[in-house]
């Protein structure tokens, strides 16, 4: 891990979570079908629910892109509850108000139980977080937002919580640590949903958690051991697998996101776009701060309404009509669909995650399946 950690992201991703080397040892980690190992003398993990070779080869890989030590976890959700229930009773919490609707529907619920309080904020409006801030003993920032498309000035804030001792979570599901990189700002969780861009095949549902704090790192392994949240190594091994290309899945999809975002803001039937990367968003400038890149998703609202938006996801021949985001393969729905997404989100917004077909193509599909309202 050391050697990998000065390599550059583009090769990290290829050379990190590999085996020793060793003659006719394995070029890359085997899946580990186990439920429990030798341990003669106490030495190592022991049980599949506490460690195994496969895990630690992603866990090492993650973590060479992030920082700090990285747990992996079933899903997303599975790492975000991880942090959640390590909170002491009645914790508060300020979080982001347009973030993905399974964190806000689990920060509700949590809510509703007594056992945190949470207070919601707009995370690009850095003078609201800092005023929610006192007091708060997580800081949990989406950003960017799904599927608002905000930014959270993360230096800023990141360093304002630091002052007063307050922990800072922030889910870089959308932008990766290719983009961003909250630990190196400063924060102690950096939290991705694998599901999306690490995994980038849409075939694997799991999560991670890379964690600066031996300390805290410790608490969270615990409470993945004792949860019982664990990935499945065949899932491990297919992430593995999708992490090894996803620099350059990641150059494709956002350049034609850039793309994509421009033609649809000269469009006549798109009244808004949501992308950080377009130089006329409202977050461009926050982003261009601390990001390398502005991400693969975005999310834009047509001029009709909401039926006329399933009628547009409906129409499109190369684009699926299909939730989830990150992969290879470009989808796109209505938000709205879902009961569960937050009521600031426009009934009509259509998001976009864009994979690595050819861009003509998906424009093509874009302005025809734009014609059928
Ligand atoms: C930003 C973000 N965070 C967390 C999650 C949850 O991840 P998972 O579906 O892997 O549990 C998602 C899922 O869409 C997401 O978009």
């Amino acid at each position: 891990m050391s050697e990998t950690k000065k390599l550059r992201p583009a090769s990290a991703v290829v050379a990190a979570g590999r085996p020793e080397v060793t003659p006719d040892g394995e070029l890359n980690p085997s899946i580990s079908l186990n439920s429990t190992f030798h341990a003669p003398n106490q030495i190592g993990s022991g049980y599949g629910r506490f460690g195994n070779q496969t895990w630690s080869a992603l866990e090492e890989a993650i973590s060479a892109l992030e920082g700090g030590r990285t747990l992996a976890f079933s899903s997303g959700m599975a790492a975000i509850s991880a942090v959640f229930n390590v909170l002491p009773h009645g914790a508060v919490i300020t979080a982001s108000k347009n973030g993905y609707s399974g964190t806000m529907t689990l920060l509700r619920k949590l809510t509703e139980s007594g056992r945190v309080d949470v207070r919601y904020v707009d995370v690009s409006n850095t003078a609201e977080v800092l005023e929610a801030l006192p007091g708060t003993v997580l800081l949990w920032l989406e950003s960017p937002t799904n599927p608002a498309l905000e930014v959270a000035d993360l230096p800023t804030l990141i360093a304002a919580a630091k002052q007063l001792n307050c922990g800072v979570g922030v889910d870089n599901t959308f932008a990766t640590a290719l983009n961003q990189q909250p630990l190196d700002m400063g924060a102690d969780i950096s939290m991705n949903s694998v599901t999306k861009f690490i995994a980038g095949h849409s075939d694997v549902v799991m999560g991670s958690l890379s964690i600066s704090d031996p300390a805290l790192f410790t608490r969270i392994e615990d409470q993945r051991k004792l949860g019982g949240a664990i990935a499945g190594p065949f899932e491990t091994w297919l992430a593995l697998r999708g992490l090894r290309t996803l620099a350059i899945r990641l150059r494709q999809s956002q350049e034609s996101a850039l793309e994509l975002a421009t033609r649809l803001s000269k469009h006549p039937k798109v009244s808004k776009v949501r992308y950080p990367g377009l130089p006329t968003d409202p977050h461009h400038q926050t982003a261009k701060k601390f990001m390398t890149g502005f991400g693969a998703v975005l999310s834009f609202e047509i001029t009709g309404t909401a039926a006329d938006a399933d009628k547009v996801c409906s129409a499109s021949t190369l684009i699926s009509q299909a939730t989830s985001l990150g992969g290879v393969e470009t989808l796109w729905e209505r938000r709205h669909r879902w009961s569960a997404e937050s009521p600031s989100i426009p009934e009509n917004l259509i998001r976009l995650s864009v994979g690595i077909e050819d861009v003509e193509d998906l424009w093509a599909d874009i302005e025809s399946a734009l014609g059928y309202y």
